[in-house]
Formats: C-alpha cells, structure tokens, sequence
C-alpha cells in the first residue's frame, strides 16, 4: 500500500494540501506532528521546552518509522525538519512512497509563518529584524534534505486546487 509523504519547510502548505488530497483521492491522511503529540501527550512546544529539541527528534524518528511499518494506505504530512535528521532521507525512497517536496520561496514562507497561529518553536524564538535571514540559512541548510524527494512541487503562485491535481498526477 503507497504512503504519499508530503515534505517541505515549515509553513510550506503540508497540512492544508494533505487535507485537500485525501478528500480529493478518499486516502486517508495523518500529521505527523499530530501523532508525537497525541503519543506524548504534550503539544510539540512543551516538548521542546521540556525535553528539548534532540528528545523532539528521536520521537519524530520512532513515530515516523511506527506510521510507514503500518500497512494502510496513507498521505503524511511530514514536519518541516523530519527529512533532516536521523537518516529519515531515506525512507522518502521507499519503494512503496510517494514523496513530494513543497517547494515554496523565502517572502512567501516568512509571511506565513508570521501571521501563522501553529507555535513553531524554532521559528517563533527568532527577533523579528531576523527572521528572514533565518529562514533563507535554514531552508539553504535543509534544501539538500528536502530533494531527496521523489518529487518537486513548487507553490508559488499556484492555487491549492492546483498542487492537489499537480500531486494526484503523480500517483
Ligand atoms: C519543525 C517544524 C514543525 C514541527 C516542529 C519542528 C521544524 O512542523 O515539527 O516545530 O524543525 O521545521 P511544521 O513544518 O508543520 O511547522
């Protein structure tokens, strides 16, 4: 059964087009986020804050592995660090995935993650005077992660509807 793993930076639309396309092709679909706090029992910011960043990571990595052993058909949205530690990579090969990168531009990012009410712990901490530069180093940094992907959707520009039937061509 094929796992359609939505991938990108943080604010790159994983969650609203993963809602779009399971209504659009009737596969369920999960937030990986969702999952850590529903196993943790605690929101991702408190997560970080009490366990810290690495603690975060290793549940990211176990719940991740736990989701793609399952054999039910599934669109996943990843979070926007998951392709970029612990060798998660590499599952976005998996024969049985279908992997799409999110691509969107720094100015578009940044604008949603400043009106965005999603706590973002990595982001949020920023000074506002440099948030832009953090997001251009990080999204550099996290590029080369990000096109492991099988597939590159850029969204700039482009209606919702748009990625949804740009994505649903691909499976
Ligand atoms: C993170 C992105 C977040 C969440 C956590 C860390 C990241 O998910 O997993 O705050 O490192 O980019 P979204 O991409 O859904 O915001």
């Amino acid at each position: 059964m094929k796992k359609i793993l939505l991938l990108g930076y943080m604010a790159s639309g994983k969650s609203t087009i993963a809602q779009l396309l399971s209504k659009a092709s009737g596969i369920p679909y999960k937030d990986l986020d969702e999952i850590i706090e529903e196993k943790a029992q605690k929101s991702i910011s408190k997560i970080f804050e009490e366990d810290g960043e690495i603690k975060f990571r290793k549940m990211e990595h176990e719940a991740l592995k736990a989701v793609l052993s399952d054999e039910q058909e599934l669109i996943l949205a990843l979070g926007g660090g998951t392709p970029c530690y612990a060798g998660n990579h590499e599952f976005l090969k998996n024969d049985d995935v279908v992997s799409v990168y999110l691509k969107a531009g720094i100015p578009v990012l940044v604008n949603r993650l400043r009106k965005d009410d999603k706590p973002r712990p990595l982001f949020d901490k920023q000074p506002e005077e440099e948030q832009e530069e953090f997001v251009a180093k990080h999204l550099f940094d996290r590029s080369y992660f990000y096109y492991q992907a099988k597939h590159v959707v850029s969204t700039d520009g482009k209606s919702a509807e748009d990625v949804v039937n740009e994505i649903m061509s691909l499976f």
